[in-house]
Formats: structure tokens, sequence, C-alpha cells
């Protein structure tokens, strides 16, 4: 009998539960896609029973393999779509509203209102975030402001609020445990990174009652058991999944960095201990944290990545799948001057933009498809280097990047991102860093790993790019970006 663990990771547009063996090598997966809500212009929501569903579902599939193969299964780790937001009854364990996620811009007036109460540069000290509807805070005060009796079910302290993370461990262990970790805490702007507790001033800046609000652990910590399938397994490891792919990559040292290109792409570099406050709109934010020593990131996020290429295939209908864009940028010996800028849910770092839309540009008589998908792919990588950018007027010139993710299949993406970044970049053998942190976290939770140490050792290098393109193409490239995003935005 072998002992494994299973891996929750509850994403923007999936649920998946994968079994991990003792060496970190991926023995079964099972996914479930689920649908996007779209009630209004600049809103996102997801159904909470879908996500829960979707979750137990796999993790049932999981189990049962486990079973069928006579394993033994250790623990479960939870790693989760960031900032998304979910409000339930404590007594019936129901949420009040749809979850508000992370890309739902609703909050954006709101957010313009409280930086008039508390500058940026102040909420910045305290929570390492901006003022921006991304985070979960403001969510949590829309949905007790606009549901019907929400306020007084919060007074009254029967409200539980959480991120994705929290609300499954409530689900998993029968409404015993209301806890998050640090990693996903540090995303609610109402938490404070350096005193590690729920800040009483940002609260009454949101008006978030305290009562609400779980408990923050560490990312290896006992976050309780679920019984649900007929025996107890504990919940050992918990963290954001752009942390998880952090710990999933082994940046453990100050400057190791790594880019996870998803929905979305998240730019993470360790800090290490120290707190680094970006003077270039880049956020700070918890790494990780063991034995209540924290690890600190600088973080760069952009909204659109992955989801420009669904963008193609589903609502511009002009690619079958995604694989078919490397073929089409192939195709082209040049970007012909088409850009696209997918600020389809506002901006993300580092110009926190949340009105502006995309823009196509460059368009002429003879733009077709391939110059339109490739466009679309060449914009994920000049948004990558715009953070870049924003971390070198920080100080910060990261010397190589490991990258993960499902658009990193693309081979001529990455090799173009390493020449416009002008830096090696290197993709790893297994890209599902994010599961496999957070089954790492859940491994070392049981005794299984000894260390972050194992981490390292089970990290094994797929391919590295050197960066290929001239001087002039690049910097012919980035202004025509350049020009191109000061045309989307609106302040
Ligand atoms: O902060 C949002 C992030 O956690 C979502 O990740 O994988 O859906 O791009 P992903």
């Amino acid at each position: 009998m072998s002992t494994v663990i299973l891996s929750i990771d509850q994403g923007t547009t999936s649920s998946r539960t994968l079994v991990f063996s003792p060496r970190g090598r991926i023995l079964f997966t099972a996914q479930e896609e689920f649908p996007q809500i779209y009630p209004r212009d600049g809103w996102v929501e997801h159904d909470p029973e879908t996500i829960w569903d979707t979750v137990f579902k796999t993790l049932k599939q999981a189990w049962n393999f486990a079973e069928a193969n006579d394993h033994n299964v250790a623990g479960i780790g939870i790693t989760n779509q960031r900032e998304t937001t979910l409000v339930w009854n404590k007594e019936t364990g129901d949420c009040l509203y749809n979850a508000i996620v992370w890309q739902d811009r609703r909050t954006a007036a709101a957010c313009r209102e409280m930086a008039k109460k508390m500058p940026v540069k102040e909420i910045n000290a305290k929570s390492g975030l901006i003022h921006d509807p991304y985070f979960s805070g403001s969510k949590i005060a829309w949905i007790i402001d606009n549901v019907d009796g929400a306020r007084d079910l919060a007074k009254a302290e029967k409200l539980a609020f959480g991120t994705v993370d929290c609300f499954l461990i409530w689900r998993l262990t029968e409404g015993k445990s209301h806890a998050t970790d640090a990693t996903n805490a540090s995303r609610t702007n109402l938490f404070n990174i350096h005193t590690q507790e729920w800040d009483e001033e940002l609260l009454e800046l949101f008006n978030v009652p305290r009562s609400g609000l779980p408990e923050v652990k560490d990312c290896v910590d006992d976050f309780g058991t679920c019984s649900l399938l007929g025996e107890d397994i504990p919940i050992l490891g918990v963290a954001g999944d752009q942390q998880a792919a952090a710990i999933g990559q082994a940046c453990f040292e100050e400057g190791d960095i790594k880019s996870t290109y998803g929905t979305g792409c998240f730019v993470i570099l360790n800090t290490g201990e120290t707190c680094v406050t970006s003077d270039n709109r880049l956020l700070s934010t918890i790494c990780y944290r063991f034995d209540g020593q924290v690890t600190y990131a600088l973080e760069g996020s952009i909204f659109i990545a992955g989801a420009a290429v669904q963008w193609l295939r589903d609502e511009v209908k002009i690619i079958d799948h995604a694989k078919d864009t490397e073929k089409l940028c192939r195709s082209l010996d040049s970007n012909k001057g088409v850009y696209l800028v997918p600020a389809f849910t506002g901006l993300g770092a580092p110009h926190w933009d949340p009105d502006a839309r995309g823009g196509l540009f460059g368009l002429t008589r003879d733009t077709g498809r391939a110059e339109i998908v490739r466009a679309t792919i060449e914009s994920v990588c000049y948004q990558t280097y715009d953070l870049f950018k924003a971390m070198a007027q920080d100080g910060v010139e990261p010397k190589i990047l490991r990258v993960d993710g499902g658009m990193v299949a693309n081979d001529w993406m990455v090799q173009y991102l390493a020449g416009v970044l002008n830096i090696p970049v290197e993709r790893p053998k297994v890209l599902e860093t994010t599961a496999f942190g957070a089954a790492a976290l859940a491994a070392i939770g049981a005794g299984i790993f000894p260390s972050l140490e194992t981490i390292k050792e089970v990290w094994k290098l797929d391919t590295h790019f050197d960066p290929e393109m001239d001087a002039e193409t690049r910097k012919t490239v980035l202004a025509g970006w350049k020009t191109s995003v000061q045309k989307v935005l609106t302040d």
C-alpha cells in the first residue's frame, strides 16, 4: 500500500482533484469545467453550489482511484482562484449570493470613494495592496450591503465570509472549521501582512465586521478533517493558486521568480523576509508562511492571459483549439503592426485601470486570422514585460524566469517571451505546478516531505529558452505595444 496526497485545485474555469505520489508524480486527474456568469458589463460570478459540486465530484473520483489502487490517502491540499469571495450563513451553510469572482469590477466606484478616506500609500503599507475591485474586501461589503437582510445577519454574527479555500474547508469539514491560510488572507485588503492579523482600521474602512472572518493559519497547518468520503482525511496544506505555483516551482530563494499563465498571468518574486514596497504599482503579498515565519513576495497581476485565447476560441471563433495558436503565430515573419490590448475586465498591474476596455489596433486590409491570433499571444508577453519594467524601476532585475500554466505549452510564445524580456525563461517538466504546490504543502504536513528542499529535488527542467530577439525588433514591438495601451487607458 503506497501513500498518496489528494490536491484540490479550484480554479477560475474548472475544479480539479489530482492524486500525487510521494515523489510528486501525478497518478490521476479529475476535472470538471463550469459556467461563468456575466450578469452585467464588468460583473463576473460563479454559482457557489456549482463550485462545491464540481470540487466534491472530482474529489470523490480521486478518492475512488486511490481506493481502487490500494493507496493510503495521507491528506488533502487545497489551492484556489484567489480573491473570489463568498458569504454564507453560519447556521445553514447556504451562500447569500453568487461568488463574486476576482475579475469582477462592480466595486470600482466604491474603491474610488475609499481612496478618498485612506490614501493608497496607507492601505498599501498595511495590506500590501491598493484600492481596486480585484481584492475581496470590497466584494464582501457589496454582498452585505446589497442582499436583503444581510447587514442585519452580519450584525447578529450569523455570517461567514471567505475566499474559495475557506468556503471549501467549511464545506469539507461540515462547518467545523472556518479557516483560511495567510496567502489567501493577504489578498483580501483586510489583512495586515506585517502584524498577521485582520486590521481594525481596514475592517472599518471596508465596513466589514470582524465576526465573519476566518482564522488565519500557516500554509501547512491543521485545517480540519473531511469525513465525507467514509474515512477521516486531514486537510493539511492550503495556498492561493499563484503562491502554490511559486512553491511548486521551488521559488524559495530571495530573487526567485515565476510567472503562471492561466486565466490571467501572475508574476511572483520571492523577496524573502523583507516586505518590499513597490513605487510602481506592484503588490506586496505573502508568498508563504511556515511556523508563523512569513516569506514575502512582490506580485504583478495581469487579468487576461489564457482567457484571451479562450476568447479567440469561444467568442471570436477564429481557432478551434488553443494549440492552433502556435502554428498561426509561426506562420508570420512579424506582427505586421497589429496589437491587441486585452483589457476585457480593465487592466491590472501596473496600470490598475478598472474602466479600461480592450482594443485591437493597426488593422489593414490584409489583416487576417493569423495576425489577430499572434497579436493576442504577443499581448501576454508584452504585459509580462510591463511588470518586469515596473520591477526594474523598483530596483529588481531578475536574471531568469520560471514559467508554468496551460499557455506555456506553446513554444513560440515562451521563445517570444524570452525575447521581449531579454532574459532566459525556464519551463519545468511538470506544468501542474499549482496543484503540485498544494500537494507538497499537504505532504510536508503529513511528514512525507521532510522540508521544502524535497520540492527542489522533485523540480525538473523541461526546456531552457534563451532570448533570440534582436534589440531593434524588441524596441519596435515594445513601442507599438506602449502606444496601443495608451489608447485604452481611461485615466
Ligand atoms: O488572483 C487570481 C488568480 O488566483 C486566478 O488564477 O489560474 O485563474 O489565472 P487563474
